[in-house]
């Protein structure tokens, strides 16, 4: 029997260009967080089951269709993280940290979904995300859009996407517009797809995200949330909206934006773009008061965000932005007698932040393809003239442009141009 080699559906080999578009989202993302005072945590790539059923919503697709959950073999039911929230709010309570509050944690890693695989849709994909705890103002949600909003302008996408924005309102709230929901579902059950009956009466605000195209056309003129707003709710919002307007951040007030995860209240929230097809919520996230005290930690308010790296990379692909950029050199020996020479200055100019390239076979012709190819600006060349006059022959890749010139000019002429 043959090994299968193929990746398992939904999952990607990151291969070196990938990687490093990742590398360089972590790395801003990571500079970004950390101006608003966020630290990094790490938290296990899977946890008991019950981390994330509990939280996320028996109805949602997460908890019913989309984890990968095994017993292990000391018997436990475990699940690997679909999301990054849950096992922070998880760390946050098991690691006593609920007396030390605020806290701002910013993280990076892979999370897992069986969903069905597209374009920017992944079984395994990555999240960079923040979670802020202990504060209940509406500033902190302010503060948290803020920062996502610096961060998709650090990397040049911010006029590739457009931030909406909704509130959920409070507890009492929802539960009002809840019955509301029931009682207008209700009239249609018959129209109703499937899959909506069933959330009927368990969670009816997930039909307003419904994509059947029935479910859509009730769904227009279903009850609006707003109606249902108690008065600190819709002054919790209106600070939101009023800390948005200081800031310049525009964004549209989007009524159905209800968001797929049971633990969100008053502020939720999707930057958008129309670049990536079907899969356009490029970073997205809201306020999650309830979620510590549902897991038993003391009632702790909470609001943050996640973004899909991958959809991240797409859009970057799509921009001018030079990832990670790094001043690329080759040195080429064009005679045996100068290998030591070369190896010398190959290890040289890597100290000094180069990227160098030292071509080892094939002649000239072909280590000069090489460089090319690689994508380097110069060649250093070293012969036995070279090393007898203590010089070398510098070609400018980009133009064709030789010289020789001596061996302690070549850094200053590199940094030149
Ligand atoms: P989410 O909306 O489920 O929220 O995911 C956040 C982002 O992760 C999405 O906007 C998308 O960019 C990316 N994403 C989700 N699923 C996939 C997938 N299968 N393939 C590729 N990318 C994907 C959350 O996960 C919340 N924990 C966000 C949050 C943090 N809310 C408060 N704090």
């Amino acid at each position: 029997m043959t090994t299968n080699l193929q990746a398992v559906r939904g999952t990607r080999d990151l291969l070196p260009e990938e990687c490093e578009r990742f590398r360089f989202i972590d790395a801003t993302a990571y500079e970004q967080a950390r101006r608003y005072g966020y630290g990094e945590i790490m938290t296990p790539m899977f946890e008991f089951t019950d981390v994330f059923q509990r939280t996320l919503g028996d109805t949602s697709d997460i908890v019913n269709k989309e984890m990968y959950t095994f017993t292990d073999r000391g018997g436990d039911s475990l699940t690997l993280r679909p999301e990054g929230t849950a096992g922070i709010a998880r760390s946050f309570i098991s690691e006593g940290m609920t007396q030390n509050v605020p806290v701002r944690f910013y993280y990076c890693g892979p999370m897992f979904r069986y969903e069905r695989p597209q374009k920017g849709r992944y079984r395994q994909f990555h999240q960079i995300g923040v979670e802020c705890l202990g504060i209940n103002s509406p500033i902190a949600d302010v503060e948290c859009l803020a920062l996502s909003y610096d961060l998709l302008s650090a990397l040049k996408l911010a006029d590739k996407v457009s931030l909406e924005i909704n509130t959920l309102g409070d507890a009492a709230s929802r539960q009002n517009y809840r019955e509301q929901l029931i009682a207008y579902f209700s009239k249609f059950k018959g129209d109703l797809s499937k899959e909506s009956l069933e959330r009927l009466e368990k969670n009816p605000l997930r039909i307003l995200d419904s994509k059947d195209e029935k479910d859509r056309r009730l769904v227009a003129d279903a009850p609006l949330l707003e109606s249902c707003l108690s008065d600190e709710a819709k002054t919790f919002f209106a600070r939101v909206e009023d800390g948005l307007a200081q800031l310049g951040i525009k964004y549209t007030k989007n009524d159905r934006l209800v968001r797929g995860l049971d633990y969100y209240c008053h502020t939720v929230f999707e930057w958008t773009t129309t670049l990536l097809g079907a899969q356009s919520a490029v970073l997205a996230g809201g306020r999650y008061d309830g979620l510590i005290q549902s897991m038993g930690g003391p009632s702790t308010p909470g609001v943050g965000w996640a973004s899909g790296m991958e959809r991240l990379a797409l859009l970057l692909q799509t921009s001018e932005l030079e990832v990670n950029k790094i001043t690329k050199l080759a040195v080429i020996i064009a005679e045996d007698v100068a290998e030591g020479k070369a190896l010398q200055w190959a290890h040289q100019l890597r100290q000094w932040g180069y990227q160098v390239d030292l071509p080892l076979s094939g002649n000239m012709g072909k280590k000069f393809k090489r460089a090319d190819k690689l994508g380097c600006q110069w060649a250093i060349v070293l012969g036995s003239t070279e090393l007898a006059q203590k010089t070398v022959t510098l070609k400018n890749l980009r133009t064709g442009e030789q010289e020789t010139l001596p061996e302690e000019n070549l850094i200053n002429k590199i940094k030149l141009n």
